[in-house]
């Protein structure tokens, strides 16, 4: 798969998407946009491929956000329509029963912060720096800020950094769990892949169903949630792989999946 302003790589069975646009801090404009929704299509139909990592070019910036270039002559309308592409977009990453992560190499600013919060896990290297910086142009996050943001630091935290605008450094995002782990930025692209594996050690239906129910939870009361709950460990039960997994379990030896 080729595209101009990303680069689409396969792994052994792990898509790296870099978002390439160095000379501007991968701002995400309107062609970055729609390629991100292309290569996230690409590893929802792939099915060799059973993880993604989103990461930045360049040894600076993850995504500096949207691409401020781009919102000169905006109108309510446009605005509407560009916020509701990205948000479908990071929405479908959000939901994707494969993993993504998130490698923070470098700014996580604006769209930058937004998309990294849509992937499943994130790492920061030692220099990355996060915010919304939106309000000092005017306007508020449009790809799910205000509200990923709340959801995984809290109302009052995410409210600082949404109302001041200001960056904080890796420590203090991991310090109020905006990233699970801090990394040298050499070693950041080893231990997202060391990460990613151990998921894609374990039963694909599985993984794919926590992320289903961390989703699905976040909109539920909590005694449907656990009837949800209940109801897909009852199906997995169904599936080959829970069957190969106890009975790996009790023979002493390591499984062997095939999300089946
Ligand atoms: N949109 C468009 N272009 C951007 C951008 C963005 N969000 N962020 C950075 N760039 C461009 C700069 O305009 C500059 O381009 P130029 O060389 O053609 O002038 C280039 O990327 C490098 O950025 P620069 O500002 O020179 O780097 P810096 O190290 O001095 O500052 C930042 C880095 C991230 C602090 C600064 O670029 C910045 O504040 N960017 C905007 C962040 C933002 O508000 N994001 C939310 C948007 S909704």
């Amino acid at each position: 798969m080729t595209f101009s302003t990303l680069l689409y790589d396969v792994r052994d069975g792990i898509a790296v998407i870099t978002v390439n646009r160095p000379d501007k801090l991968n701002a995400l404009n309107a062609r970055v946009i729609d390629e991100l929704g292309q290569a996230v299509d690409t590893v929802r139909r792939a099915p060799e491929v059973r993880a993604a990592i989103i990461r930045g070019a360049g040894p600076k910036s993850f995504v500096a956000g949207a691409d401020i270039s781009e919102f000169q002559n905006l109108q309510g309308v446009g605005a509407r329509q560009l916020s509701a592409k990205g948000s479908g977009i990071f929405r479908s990453i959000e939901k994707s029963a494969k993993p993504y992560l998130a490698a923070v190499n470098g700014f996580a600013l604006g769209g930058g912060c937004e998309l990294a919060m849509a992937c499943h896990v994130r790492l920061a290297s030692e220099n990355a720096r996060f915010g919304q910086p939106e309000v000092k142009l005017g306007i508020i996050p449009g790809y799910g800020g205000t509200i990923r943001l709340t959801r995984l630091v809290g109302k009052g935290r995410a409210l600082e950094l949404l109302m001041g605008g200001g960056m904080i450094d890796a420590q203090e995002a991991y310090r109020i769990g905006l990233v699970n782990r801090i990394h040298p930025a050499d070693q950041l692209m080893v231990e997202a892949d060391k990460l990613l594996r151990t998921f894609l050690a374990n039963a694909p239906l599985a993984v794919g169903s926590c992320i289903e129910m961390a989703n699905l939870q976040e909109g539920m009361h909590l005694d449907d949630a656990l009837a949800l709950e209940s109801t897909s460990f009852a199906v997995l039960f169904q599936s080959q792989d829970a069957t190969e997994g106890t009975r790996a379990f009790v023979e002493k030896r390591p499984p062997r999946f095939e999300g089946k």
